[in-house]
């Protein structure tokens, strides 16, 4: 099951973020995929705006990962760009993260390909000219 959102300019991410979610239904791992600056951090600050997030969505590279809280939603948001090996993922506890049932936004999934979960949802952001994105969606 697929579907491809086309986002225009900027402001098309919050309606596409609204579809993403009602698409995703119960599913809450959402896996994105697409080149350096394809729009996967910003796409991400629209989904956790949809999802009630009032603080700064910021991209979590050194971090790894940044929480944020939204209505009555947990988001945990990963950044494994600079990962070197995926025992790092595994020793900074990723596994508890995606089992806790709260929602789980991770960029560059390629980096932990023996670590991700049977099901998700995949993103992949497809840079059309300076402000549009073509969004495919996969249910998997
Ligand atoms: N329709 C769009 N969707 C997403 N990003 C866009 C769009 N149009 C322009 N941009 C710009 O593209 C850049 C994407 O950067 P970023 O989200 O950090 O990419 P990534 O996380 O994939 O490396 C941002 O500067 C953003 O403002
Ligand atoms: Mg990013």
């Amino acid at each position: 099951m697929s579907i491809v959102l086309t986002a225009a300019t900027l402001s098309d991410l919050t309606a596409a973020a609204s579809q993403l979610i009602a698409f995703a239904g119960p599913e809450k791992i959402f896996l994105f995929h697409g080149d350096m600056g394809a729009g996967k951090t910003t796409f991400i600050k629209s989904l956790c705006e949809a999802l009630g997030v009032k603080e700064a969505v910021t991209s979590p590279t050194f971090a790894i990962v940044n929480e944020y809280r939204g209505a009555n939603v947990k988001i945990y948001h990963f950044d494994f760009y600079r990962l070197k090996t995926q025992t790092e993922a595994l020793d900074m506890g990723a596994e508890e993260y995606f089992y806790s049932g709260n929602y789980c936004f991770i960029e560059w999934p390629e980096k932990i390909p023996d670590m991700l979960p049977l099901h998700y949802i995949n993103v992949s952001l497809k840079v059309l000219t300076d402000d549009s994105r073509e969004i495919t969606v996969e249910k998997f």
